[in-house]
């Protein structure tokens, strides 16, 4: 790891140096690494098409830098350690002997289930070893992982299944989650009603639900174990895999139609979350590192999973929730495990707040030396609780922004060696170059300016496609910018030159902290026999960040009460519970312009109840609408 930052002038010249000559840069950083054979050419790119290289002709297997080559002299240390929903049950240790060891016996597995290099498995699991286990086992053999978060529909899963042709799907009969015990494999069941392209489900047992296996199809994860111990050779080599093969792809919402499946590739992605998670977190050998995140999102990619592991730390997983069995489970954890490192999001912070501090004063939290945050602005409030409760003013607080497109973090102090602010992101990490554009294209120079923000220059994590959609990934990230990645989100840049991100750009809502599209929102609202027409917007709610606020256009004859009972059992089908509205509120008309577009703008005032700040309607079709909306929003206030 003797590619860390530590001081603020290494972290200087290693950004100048990635500036002037990133080649140079990213070659030296990718030396620490292991190579099956060495690249040719560090970074071949163009921003039109978009078509990105980086390590060129480079030969490797992730697993081998996540596991075999910390053996010979980390064998004996925690690569897992796993925290159960129920702190009563046993929790779990896995050396990085052990993992190596249960990654190759479950390689075979795959393998013998007949997936091969480039297929694609769908993982529907719930945060257990063998979650980690599975996607190492893929990307052992080559095999491209697709995990889906726990909390989606059936139909969600199918539409993933279905969109990348995944072969096979590893589940198990149940997850638990606080009190209750979902059942994931009925749901994969009913999603597999619509996946032709799936020939076998592995199950593993967790819950003891019981579940339909079906003959031919379905085959238990403890039998499939035992009969590769049978075949002799529990070993399993690591197939040798091209620096730009596909690792994983994994779908997040857009603000136009089906979610799309992010692709990232094998070499650069490593390179990216192996350097970034060293230096953001400082992360010192035998330290213990925990990250709350769902490995169903991308920050339990590449922050449980192969940024950590490939350096080598100890990545402690929880498979529970914050307030289970109450609301100081997570300082439990802390003070059980000696945490050292703790990296969880806004929302979470600000529920336990609201829980009240007896929950956290009486819990030794004196092993924390950095806290984490991620995936929407950590409102000051939070911040100073954080800092303050948490880790009692002693702590580094990284904000570390990012995108599932980006693969680690781009924007972020450095813990203890960059500046901080609370609610700014602050200073680009070395490689990564931003921008601010203006509304014509042109880039804002200069301090105490804001812009949508995007990036000039390629850096090693970055998207590659979307899968089975090039053209959709252009569009989306390429198109509205020449020669620049879009992301989004609009930023401030102060006049110290620090980076303040102040939110989506797009009609995409963070919902504690999973991206949700209005469309795909809007899409299932409208599924419903009684609804004609839908708009989303977000608004800020206290513990979620935003919430969803649904205007909806209904039939005259329903019953408002139980047909909103009906909408959000609609969505939920659809999408899963998280795309549950919070409020839903029949409107007669949606204020929409001359040529038919929603004018989103005055639903989002509306709904944060600034009503006398809707602004010009003059340009709308009917601008009497407004009135009744902002009404009828009045009475549902009271
Ligand atoms: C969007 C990406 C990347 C991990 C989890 C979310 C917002 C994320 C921050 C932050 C302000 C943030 C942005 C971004 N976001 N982190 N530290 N400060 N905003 O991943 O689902 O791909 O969402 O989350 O709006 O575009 P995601």
């Amino acid at each position: 790891m003797n590619f860390q930052i530590n001081s603020f002038e290494e972290y200087q010249e290693a950004y100048k140096k990635s500036v002037e000559n990133p080649e140079q840069f990213w070659g030296e950083v990718g030396d620490h690494f292991f190579w099956k054979r060495k690249w040719n050419n560090v970074l071949n790119w163009n921003f039109t098409e978009p078509d990105i290289n980086w390590y060129e002709g480079g030969k490797l297997n992730i697993t081998e830098n996540c596991l075999d080559r910390h053996i010979y002299q980390n064998g004996d240390t925690p690569a897992i350690i796993w925290e159960p929903n129920d702190p009563t049950e046993a929790h779990r240790i896995l050396t990085y002997k052990q993992l190596l060891q249960k990654v190759e016996q479950f390689a075979n597995v795959l393998k013998n289930n007949n997936v091969r290099k480039g297929d694609r498995v769908c993982i529907y699991l719930p945060m257990v070893p063998e979650l980690v286990i599975s996607l190492l086992a893929c990307a052992r053999i080559g095999a491209i992982h697709s995990v889906v978060f726990g909390g989606f529909s059936a139909q969600s899963i199918a539409d993933r299944i279905n969109d990348a042709a995944c072969k096979l799907v590893i589940t198990s009969d149940g997850g638990f989650r606080g009190s209750k015990v979902l059942e994931l494999k009925t749901v994969v069941d009913d999603a597999l009603m619509q996946c032709e392209s799936v020939e076998k489900v592995i199950v593993l047992t967790r819950t003891r639900t019981p579940v339909s296996m079906i003959k031919g199809r379905d085959v238990w994860w403890e039998d499939e174990i035992k009969k590769v111990e049978t075949q002799g050779n529990p070993s399993c080599p690591a197939e040798e895999m091209d620096a730009e093969d596909k690792l994983f792809v994994l779908y997040t919402s857009g603000s136009t139609g089906k979610p799309k499946g992010v692709v990232h590739t094998t070499a650069g992605y490593m390179v990216f979350t192996g350097y970034t998670f060293a230096n953001t977190f400082q992360y010192k050998p035998g330290e213990v590192y925990f990250c709350t995140a769902d490995i169903g999102w991308i920050t339990g990619h590449s922050y449980i999973v192969y940024g950590p592991l490939s350096q080598g730390a100890t990545s402690l997983m929880f498979e529970g929730i914050p307030t289970y069995p109450d609301a100081g489970r997570y300082w439990d954890i802390v003070d059980k495990y000696k945490v050292n490192i703790i990296y969880t999001a806004p929302t979470a912070i600000r529920s336990l707040m609201a829980f009240g501090d007896e929950f956290i004063e009486n819990k030794d939290l004196s092993s924390l030396r950095v806290l984490g945050s991620v995936g929407e602005p950590i409102n000051e409030e939070a911040w100073h609780w954080y800092h303050e409760k948490v880790g009692k003013k002693k702590c580094p607080i990284v904000d570390t922004w990012w995108q599932t497109e980006n693969g680690g973090h781009l924007i972020t102090p450095i813990a203890g060696i960059t500046p901080e602010i609370p609610s700014y992101a602050m200073l680009p990490l070395p490689g990564i170059q931003p921008a601010l554009m203006d509304e014509h294209g042109n880039e804002i120079e200069g301090n105490d300016v804001s812009g949508n923000l995007c990036i000039k220059f390629p850096w090693p994590g970055m998207l590659r496609t979307t899968w089975g959609d090039h053209e959709r990934c252009r569009q989306t990230y390429f198109a509205t910018y020449k020669n620049m990645y879009f992301t989004g989100d609009g930023c401030y840049r102060n006049p110290d030159g620090y980076y303040r991100i102040t939110g989506r750009v797009d009609d995409v809502l963070n919902v504690s902290g999973h991206r949700i599209g209005t469309a795909e929102v809007e899409n299932a609202i409208n599924m419903h026999s009684d609804v004609v027409e839908s708009a989303i917007v977000g608004y800020p709610h206290p513990v979620k960040g935003q919430g969803i606020y649904a205007y909806v256009i209904a039939n005259h004859h329903i019953d408002e009460e139980s047909t909103k009972k009906d909408i959000l059992q609609t969505v939920s089908r659809l999408i899963g519970p998280i795309a549950k509205p919070d409020v839903i509120q029949f409107v007669s008309d949606l204020p929409k312009t001359r040529s038919g577009k929603i004018m989103r703008r005055i639903l989002r005032k509306i709904a944060e109840g600034e009503f006398s700040a809707v602004g010009d309607i003059t340009t709308l079709q009917d601008p009497t609408v407004v009135q009744r909306i902002i009404e009828d929003a009045q009475k549902m206030r009271k």
